[in-house]
Formats: C-alpha cells, sequence, structure tokens
C-alpha cells in the first residue's frame, strides 16, 4: 500500500507540466512599429500567448504550441522579423523552474522573524498568514478588509494603510498585483512595500501624506491553480454554466473585465482564449472588487498601479486606442521618474524600463483593462508595469537571458527597485494632484 502511494505520488510530479510538452517559446524582435503591429495581429489570430511583451527594439518572447509552430515561423520569414528559439520545450523548462525553486527552499530559511521572505516564490496560504498577521500586529494603521470572495470562494484580501483610518483627506495610493496568476514576482512587489510602510518605515513621509490601499493577490484562485496545476494559468477560474466548453475553458481574463469599453479591442468572446472578456463587464468577483474599490475612493485616488510581467515597461492610457489623456504630460513624466529610479537601483544585466502609452508601446489595443478603468473614473495617475523576466542560463557561459520567468535569486531585487518606484510615484503624484479634492 505505502509503495502504491509513494508510486502514485513519483508519476504525479512526472507529469506536471505534461501538457506544454512539445510547445516552443521564441523570442521575437520587431524593428519598426510596421513589424510590432503585423507581429501582434499575428498573435491575436493564432491565440498565441505573448509571455514577454514586444515593444520596437525591445524582444519579446512568444509561445507557441505544436500545431502553429511551422506557420508562426513561416510567417516571421516572411515579414523578415527577426527571431531565436527561446525554449525548445516548455515543459523541460517548467521543470527546470521547478527545481530552481525546490533548490531555493533548502538553501534559504523559510522564517524571516515573522516576516515575508523575499527569498522564494511564496504559496497563498503564507501569503495570507502574513496579510492577517500584518493586520493583527500593527491594528493602529492597517486595517484588512475580506468581505468579497473568489470565485472558488477564497477571500479577497486587501490592506488599508493609513494613520488615520482613512478619515482625513490625504490622498490615496492604490496597488495591485496577481490579477494574472502566472505573473507570480508581482505578488512580492506589493507585500513588499506593506513590509516597507509598516514594518521597516525609512520614509515616514509617505504615511504621513498618504493613505493606501495594497491588493497583493486579486486572483488567488488563478494562483493557487497556476502553482498547482498549469504554470501559464493566467485567467480567474469561474466556470458560465454547465456546458461543456465551459468546464474545458475556464476562467475570465480579469485584466479585460472592467467596465471601460468592454470587449470592444484586444479581448476575446472564445472562452478558451487567454484574453476572454467575460460574459459581462464585471462578471468576475476578482475585477469588480478591484472596481468597487476605484469607485468607493475615486475622489481621493491620485496614484493607481496595477502590477503584472514580464517585459520591464510602464504603461499608461488609454490602452484602447493609442490616444493619449489630458493628464499625458504627467504620466509620461511621472512614469518617466518612477523608471528612473528602477532603472538606478537596478543590475546591470537587467533591461532598462521603457515608459509610453500602452498601446503604442506594445502594438495592439486592449479593452476592459484596469489601468483605463481607473483614469476613465477620474484618477489622474494610472500604471501598469511590467516587471522584468530574468534567467540564468544553465550553460557553460552562464549568460543571463531574458525570459518568462524570474529566477527566485532575483525577487528581492525587484522589490527593493520597485519600491523605489511607488516612493518617487508617491511623492510626485502627491505634489501634482494631493489637492485633488482638498
Ligand atoms: C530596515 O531594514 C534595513 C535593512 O534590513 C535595516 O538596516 C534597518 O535598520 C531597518 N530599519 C527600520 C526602521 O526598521
Ligand atoms: C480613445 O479612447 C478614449 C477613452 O475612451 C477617448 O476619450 C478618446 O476620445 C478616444 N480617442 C479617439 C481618437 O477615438
Ligand atoms: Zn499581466
Amino acid at each position: 500500500m505505502k509503495s502504491l502511494v509513494l508510486l502514485l505520488f513519483v508519476t504525479a510530479i512526472h507529469a506536471k507540466h505534461e501538457q506544454y510538452s512539445g510547445w516552443k517559446s521564441f523570442y521575437v524582435n520587431p524593428v519598426s512599429f510596421d513589424q510590432l503591429l503585423k507581429l501582434t495581429s499575428k498573435i491575436q489570430e493564432l491565440h498565441l500567448d505573448f509571455v514577454r511583451k514586444a515593444a520596437v527594439n525591445r524582444e519579446g518572447i512568444v509561445v507557441v504550441e505544436p500545431k502553429y509552430q511551422d506557420d508562426f515561423l513561416k510567417f516571421l520569414a516572411k515579414e523578415k522579423i527577426s527571431n531565436r528559439i527561446h525554449s525548445d520545450d516548455l515543459k523541460e523548462r517548467f521543470d527546470i523552474d521547478d527545481q530552481k525553486i525546490e533548490a531555493r527552499k533548502l538553501a534559504t530559511r523559510s522564517i524571516n522573524g515573522g516576516s515575508l521572505p523575499y527569498d522564494n516564490y511564496q504559496t497563498l496560504d503564507v501569503i495570507y498568514e502574513y496579510i492577517d498577521k500584518i493586520a493583527e500586529d500593527y491594528p493602529e494603521i492597517v486595517t484588512l478588509v475580506s468581505s468579497s470572495k473568489s470565485f472558488q470562494g477564497r477571500p479577497l484580501k486587501y490592506l488599508k494603510i493609513s494613520k488615520d483610518k482613512f478619515v482625513s483627506n490625504k490622498p490615496i495610493i492604490y496597488i495591485d498585483a496577481g490579477i494574472h496568476a502566472r505573473e507570480w514576482i508581482t505578488i512580492p512587489t506589493v507585500t513588499y512595500a506593506i513590509h516597507k510602510l509598516v514594518e521597516n518605515v525609512t520614509e515616514p513621509d509617505l504615511l504621513d501624506n498618504f493613505d493606501w490601499i495594497l491588493f497583493p493577490v486579486v486572483n488567488p484562485d488563478g494562483y493557487v491553480f497556476s502553482y498547482e496545476r498549469d504554470r501559464m494559468w493566467r485567467k480567474t477560474r469561474s466556470l458560465k454554466d454547465w456546458s461543456i466548453t465551459s468546464f474545458l475553458c475556464r476562467g475570465v481574463d480579469g485584466n479585460r473585465n472592467f467596465n471601460f469599453e468592454w470587449n470592444t479591442v484586444g479581448a476575446d468572446d472564445d472562452k478558451c482564449s487567454p484574453i476572454y472578456a467575460g460574459t459581462k463587464p464585471f462578471s468576475e468577483s476578482e475585477s469588480r472588487t478591484v472596481g468597487e474599490i476605484i469607485d468607493e475612493h475615486v475622489d481621493r485616488m491620485v496614484l493607481f498601479i496595477t502590477m503584472h510581467s514580464f517585459g520591464s515597461m510602464i504603461l499608461y492610457p488609454w490602452g484602447n486606442n493609442g490616444s493619449l489623456s489630458h493628464n499625458a504630460f504627467s504620466l509620461h513624466t511621472v512614469g518617466i521618474n518612477m523608471a528612473d529610479a528602477m532603472n538606478r537601483l537596478s543590475l546591470p544585466h537587467f533591461p532598462n524600463y521603457v515608459v509610453g502609452n500602452s498601446m503604442l508601446t506594445i502594438g495592439y489595443g486592449t479593452s476592459g483593462a484596469a489601468e483605463d478603468y481607473a483614469h476613465y473614473r477620474g484618477v489622474p495617475l494610472t500604471f501598469t508595469f511590467e516587471l522584468p523576466g530574468l534567467e540564468n542560463e544553465d550553460d557553460e557561459s552562464n549568460e543571463f537571458s531574458e525570459g518568462f520567468h524570474l529566477d527566485p535569486i532575483y525577487i528581492n531585487q525587484v522589490c527593493v527597485e520597485t519600491w523605489a518606484a511607488f516612493v518617487i510615484g508617491a511623492r510626485r503624484a502627491g505634489d501634482l494632484f494631493g489637492k485633488k479634492n482638498l
């Protein structure tokens, strides 16, 4: 009996990532806006997955399932878009990532005097335990809100951090992460911000002058699923109805589900698509909860940031059509300030951040996105961050390459540099819009 259990366990480990056997990923490097547009429309036509966004002269990474590999390579050749292989077999790549995380677990301590460690990725349970503990240990400044639930019934937990429980009219800074399940590195950047506001205060003005709303895991169902079952999972885990396609293709892209130009561009009606927009705006309780926070606090919210990966980019509205908003100048300059802060602290082999309008930078429009919704509702400064992805290649040259993972050895680095962006972003937002509604 015991050996049977053991055998099943071993089989389960080997079966992990099996669905990605034979899948490949390619670096693609468009050198003109025209190439970028052709590339993104091909990717949309084949429903491919752009795991690291490309920009003009900025290599991206596309994942291609076996049946489209020939077609995609022919297209790249025809359009003369330079490309090279990133991974010959995705399953193998994911297995290596798992090994790195396991090795990291052995090499690092797992307890950090009650603080969350930033030396590895953490399970949802560990993250939630930390959020609860912070609220318990610092009741004068931290309020835990967990009144809404995910599709599968998990609490959606966010923290309100304030010196006076939000009663005065201070400007509000909002930051969230994890709406896209597989973008694991986003989550520690937000828990790290909690740490810097509450546990290790080196910038006291940030609490004197602002109130904060920090929402580290917007899509907990997806996060757990990406941990346990499908490393590439991006969407929520909702079921629309009792049809077979609903069961086969669960979930909605939370960042296409906001009530802004919903399902008009860069989103999909097909339930199986990674960018499925849902049955209606805010069909997903995860996006709806973010929308409700925006609506409730819009009068005082001056800065809204939603964390994503990968690409080393700071993107701003309008993402649906590439028009610049009336606040474009402030958006751009504050974006540059934040990028500068990160570039200054960054490691030499990390790429510099690119700052720009979403659509003009990544070459395709999106609708129903959080950044646009918040801006449309009246938040003056709204941004999508695409964090850097970096792997340590396991070849003899030991070179670094950009990837769609971030090696756990870099988690702390990314958290530290991203915090510097939040600090300058908040201060600039305060200078520009702090008196918004006083
Ligand atoms: C914050 O953390 C740094 C680095 O670990 C440490 O040197 C410093 O003493 C801490 N400061 C406070 C106020 O906790
Ligand atoms: C682009 O979309 C924004 C937001 O909906 C809108 O205000 C703007 O007028 C649009 N621009 C064009 C050229 O349609
Ligand atoms: Zn994302």
